[in-house]
């Protein structure tokens, strides 16, 4: 095998695979730092997807009232319905001023208020006085764009560090050694269809998430999962896949993103009868409740038959009382958005929007140093060696059960630095590499020739439409045994058809039929290892919704799950304790109480 396929080697300190918001932010902290790195990335950095965020960071600045990193810990666990690791939240919040402060000045344009600080708004979930309080005005936003914003200021950063980037180089596979520490990864690099192995002495999956393995999301088409797909198969479980985030307003239809900031900013949902039915679900914070919570209320406002449109199967968000003052200063994305994609003129008329996938609160366990964990030997937090895992491919845990709008953009940075300093602190510069067995690549190599001359019966575009349908329509915001169990079998189904999947391109070189099929050998995984999670968690919880079991169960399921997949799709499931401790006596942990807003 391997005389068919040769190999580059490369020799890193560090390899970074992503070159997303968390990626970015951890690459050129690292080579700040002084370790050699390397960027791997399947697209143009600056096309990553988030480029796409658009409300803004989280961070109590208190810039625009009164704040405290504490109200924000609060809001976070009590957002996360209590399966969030109160460290790593801790962690994360008071974290959250220095690493933005950081972003504004290594120049990201943040929106300014008149004396010139930078503009928060508020969001969902997002008070003050541990939820006693008024809303918290503490989401940092460059107008609408605020990933596109942190996005390149990171690139230049990384350019201005010494930082080493592969572009267009698609990720197959972790190398781990015998003893199941990784030792790199082994990728393609698209363009020239020759093959790169990536040595270091830490590997870093920045991936992002998996929402393509639904028919509706708002991530992009490269929203794959890669580095959870390349963690399943090198033997890792995930953690809390069960928990997948509706936000209440994708556009109808087309599923791209409109803010959350537009309801910051003072904009109403509102159903068939004009009613502004929030005040109805949650009454104190209205159309800024939490995600999870707004999703539900539209879905049933759509099932009572008060949803709008022919089917009645969708709601309006109306913006036209802001004024064209606030929608050209603070929203002239999604008013360019609302034009193109639902032909709305948003001064005018109201948006049709839809819950719309948009985010994965599970992904590949981590503590909050971003270092992967897993439960050995009656260890629950045992550290695999040589890898680590930030952004929405981790699972650290500090969104739980739902994540709070805006805690997105925060996690990628302050754990792209975290991982950054830990490494700093354990991985000497210039240390001679681990030896690596010759066969090291071969599996990876035996899985890519067979994939490369993949001759079945289905296409991989058949595979995956069957796969999304499933998913959207039995791992939705409402869940029950029977759709689940269903949704259960059918993905078992697809999964298992993959062995009959069909690449027509034999050639290694821009061969975008293969890469899509690698890129759904990484969803069917995490399609199936969701659902399977999802069935099994027998109470509602965040964005697990059972109707079949309503109330939240904290005697039976204050644990977060974890999902193993092997090569044939067989699944177990086991679990880790949630960290219901704070890091520091700086704050007391909270206990549990219901979710009420
Ligand atoms: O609505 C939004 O702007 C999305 C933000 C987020 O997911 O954090």
């Amino acid at each position: 095998m391997p005389a068919a396929y040769p190999i580059q080697e490369h020799k890193f300190d560090m390899v970074v695979v992503g070159a997303g918001g968390a990626g970015l932010r951890a690459t050129f902290g690292l080579a700040q730092k002084g370790l050699k790195t390397a960027c791997i990335t399947k697209v143009f950095p600056t096309r990553s997807h988030t480029v796409a965020a658009q409300g803004g960071v989280a961070a109590a600045l208190a810039n625009m009232g009164e704040d405290d990193w504490r109200y924000h810990f609060f809001d976070t666990v009590k957002g996360s319905d209590w399966l969030g690791d109160q460290d790593a939240i801790e962690y994360m919040c008071r974290e959250a001023i220095p690493a933005i402060v950081e972003l504004e000045h290594y120049g990201v344009p943040f929106s300014r208020t008149e004396d010139g600080r930078i503009y928060q708004r508020p969001f969902g979930g997002m008070t003050t006085r541990f939820g006693e309080g008024p809303p918290a005005q503490r989401t940092c936003a460059a107008a609408d764009r605020t990933g596109h914003a942190i996005l390149h200021t990171l690139y230049q950063q990384s350019l201005a560090h010494d930082a080493q980037f592969f572009i267009e180089y698609f990720a197959l596979d972790l190398i781990m050694d015998a003893s199941g520490a990784c030792r790199g990864v082994l990728a393609l690099d698209m363009a020239s269809g020759t093959l790169h192995l990536f040595r270091a002495h830490g590997t870093v999956l920045a991936t992002g998430g998996y929402g393509r393995a639904y028919f509706s999301a708002t991530s992009a088409h490269t929203c794959t999962g890669d580095g959870g797909g390349m963690a399943l198969r090198a033997g890792i479980a995930m953690q809390d896949m069960e928990f997948v985030q509706f936000h209440p307003t994708g556009i109808y239809g087309a599923g791209c993103l409109i803010t959350e900031g537009v309801r910051g900013e003072g904009g109403i949902l509102r159903n068939s009868a004009g009613e502004r039915f929030m005040e109805r679900y949650a009454p104190s914070v209205k159309d800024l409740a939490p995600r999870d919570m707004v999703s539900r209320a539209m879905t049933m406002e759509i099932r009572e038959g008060r949803g709008v449109g022919d089917h009645k199967d969708h709601i309006l968000l109306d913006l036209t009382h802001l004024g064209p003052e606030v929608i050209h200063e603070k929203l002239p994305g999604i008013a360019e958005s609302a034009r193109i994609f639902a032909g709305v003129d948003v001064e005018k008329q109201p948006i049709p929007v839809i819950p719309t996938v948009h985010y994965n609160m599970g992904g590949i366990p981590t503590n909050y140093h971003g270092e992967v964990v897993q439960l050995r030997d009656g260890d629950p937090d045992a550290v695999v060696p040589g890898l680590y895992a930030i952004g929405e491919a981790a699972c650290v845990s500090v969104h739980g059960a739902n994540r709070l709008g805006s805690n997105s953009l925060l996690d990628l940075v302050v754990f792209g630095r975290a991982v950054a300093n830990r490494c700093a602190e354990t991985i000497p510069a210039n240390m001679p590499h681990a030896p690596l067995a010759a066969d090291a690549c071969d599996p990876a190599l035996a899985r890519l020739d067979a994939l490369r001359n993949a001759s079945g019966g289905t296409p991989t575009a058949v595979i995956r439409d069957k796969m999304q349908r499933t998913m959207q329509a039995d791992a939705a915001v409402f869940r029950t045994g029977e759709t689940l169990a269903d949704g259960v079998r059918k993905m078992r189904e697809i999964h298992a058809s993959f062995a009959d999947v069909r690449v027509s391109d034999r050639s290694l070189v821009w061969n975008s039929d293969l890469v899509e099929t690698f890129e759904l050998a990484n969803l069917l995984d995490q399609a199936l290892v969701t659902i399977v999670s999802a069935e099994n968690r027998t109470e509602s919880r965040g964005a697990h919704a059972r109707e079949d079991f309503p109330e939240r169960d904290d005697a039976n399921w204050m644990k977060h799950t974890l999902c193993w997949i092997d090569a044939a799709g067989n699944t177990r499931i086991d679990y880790r304790p949630v960290h219901s401790y704070t890091l520091t006596n700086d704050i007391a942990p909270v206990p549990p109480k219901k979710r009420v807003y």
